[in-house]
């Protein structure tokens, strides 16, 4: 296998977690490069369900190095929580310990984080981008303002102390005078970051850059997006995104590798679009179809549990998507929660609803998107069960209609299609 990005191509959950999990296993080190735990990443093997939050999907198999990079956040609680869940649900505290290691460069997500995040929420009032709460927006803040803590401050003394003696008071200030917030004791901070060095002390990996230039040499590198194109801080639909580079190009950053070290990004996209939180949704369906496809798809979110929103493939966004996110091939999810339908849509234009005119082009101004309505192409549905078949021979005629279109449409190859849940529910292009 190339070296290999693993891409969501829309707006999160396209089920980047079965795409990555499934090719990590030709590869030797899964970096996972942004984001933090905002993700909920479901994958399905051996009868069991895995959620993972920073904890990259290629930790089910034994002998990988799975990486948490630099360009991620992480929230000690929320990766505690996470690995005791995980070994609840079956995995050894031994494959952690031996498979996965931390940057030391990554910077941490913070108590006061989480409140800041609440706050700033609080404060957009209607205007609110609808987050996770997880405090990611202000840590990255703090993290490009150059006041956060990183994983390796935790293991030098007088360094964290002397930032810590800077940063504390600044964020009780905001906290105290601009929310009304209660402030953080130092005393209670410096505890935290005793126990979060405990945390984190068997996988910060201090050699990063031996292991790191072992795999450019010799190793297959897997990198695991979070989130989607739609959701990136300079491409997505702002300001209702998330504070990191999901796209391609997000990878050579977070994980430290040049653009020659990628030589194939799957864009990840479900055969019809779902979006959490708040922003303009152009084929959004809030009708019955919208409910049914909610239903079927069974769309709630892994993080926060809130239903997403639905609607059909936007094949405006999907080719923007293939642009800015540098997607080379396609995997198509979830296809089979069309097995019912009589009908399938899919937009393949914007019309200006004041002037008439169609486009093509993503409008990168969301404020125009409530301008437009979609444009769609209506394609039969194959009314049968696909989510046992293997083989692309196998789908149904209807179904195939629809791939080369899609194909077409998107001058981008097809090269996974997923029917299903499982590894096993998987077709090879
Ligand atoms: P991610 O954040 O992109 O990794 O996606 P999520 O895990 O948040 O959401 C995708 C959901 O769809 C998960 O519950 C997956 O188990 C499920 N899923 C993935 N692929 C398929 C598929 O092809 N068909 C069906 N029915 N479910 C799928
Ligand atoms: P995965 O990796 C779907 C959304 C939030 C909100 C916006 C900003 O599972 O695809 P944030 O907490 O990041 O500041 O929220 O981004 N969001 C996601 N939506 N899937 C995700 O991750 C998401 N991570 C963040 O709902 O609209
Ligand atoms: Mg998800």
């Amino acid at each position: 296998m190339k070296n290999t990005v693993v891409v969501g191509a829309q707006f999160g959950d396209e089920g980047k977690a079965k795409i990555t999990d499934l090719l990590a296993c030709n590869a030797d080190f899964i970096i996972r490069y942004q984001g933090g735990c905002n993700a909920g990443h479901t994958v399905v093997a051996d009868n069991k369900k895995y959620k993972f939050h920073l904890v990259p999907s290629g930790i089910l198999y034994e002998n990988k190095t799975c990486f948490i990079g630099a360009g991620v956040v992480i929230y000690p609680e929320s990766f505690k929580s996470e690995i005791d869940e995980l070994i609840k649900t079956g995995l050894t505290k031994e494959r952690f310990e031996k498979s996965l290691k931390i940057s030391p460069l990554a910077n941490i997500t913070m108590p006061y984080h989480i409140d800041l995040d609440g706050a700033g929420e609080d404060n957009l009032g209607k205007n609110k981008i609808g987050t996770t709460k997880k405090g990611i927006g202000p840590t990255y803040t703090d993290k490009y303002a150059r006041v956060g803590l990183r994983v390796e401050d935790l293991f030098n003394e007088e360094a964290l102390l002397s930032k810590l003696d800077v940063i504390l008071p600044l964020k009780n200030k905001t906290l105290e005078k601009v929310y009304g917030l209660k402030p953080y004791p130092k005393e209670e901070i410096l505890t935290k970051l005793k126990e979060y060095k405990e945390l984190f002390a068997p996988y910060v990996c201090f050699d990063w850059q031996d292991i790191l230039r072992e795999a450019k040499k010799n190793k297959t590198i897997l990198f695991e997006g979070a989130q989607g194109v739609l959701l990136d801080i300079d491409y997505g639909t702002y300001p209702y995104v998330t504070s990191s580079n999901p796209i391609a190009g997000g990878a050579g950053v977070g994980a430290g590798v040049g653009p020659l070290a990628i030589q194939e990004a799957i864009g990840v996209f479900k055969a019809y679009i779902t979006r959490v939180g708040e922003g303009p949704f152009i084929t959004e369906l809030t009708d019955d179809i919208g409910d049914k496809i909610q239903t079927i798809g069974a769309e709630f979110g892994v993080t926060t549990g809130r239903k997403r929103r639905c609607g059909w493939f936007d094949g405006v966004i999907a080719k923007y998507s293939c642009l800015v996110g540098g997607i080379s091939s396609v995997a198509l999810t979830k296809l089979d929660v069309f097995d019912t339908f009589e009908e399938i849509k899919l937009c393949t234009a914007y019309k200006n609803k004041k002037t008439g005119e169609i486009t093509e082009l993503y409008p990168t101004n969301v404020f125009e998107h409530y301008d437009y309505e979609p444009v769609y192409k209506t394609f039969k549905g194959w009314k049968t069960d696909i989510s046992k078949i293997k083989k692309y021979e196998d789908l149904p005629e209807n179904a195939k209609v629809y791939l080369k279109f899609l194909e077409e449409y998107l001058e981008t190859k097809i090269s996974i299609i997923s029917v299903g849940p499982d590894r096993e529910q998987t077709i090879f292009v």
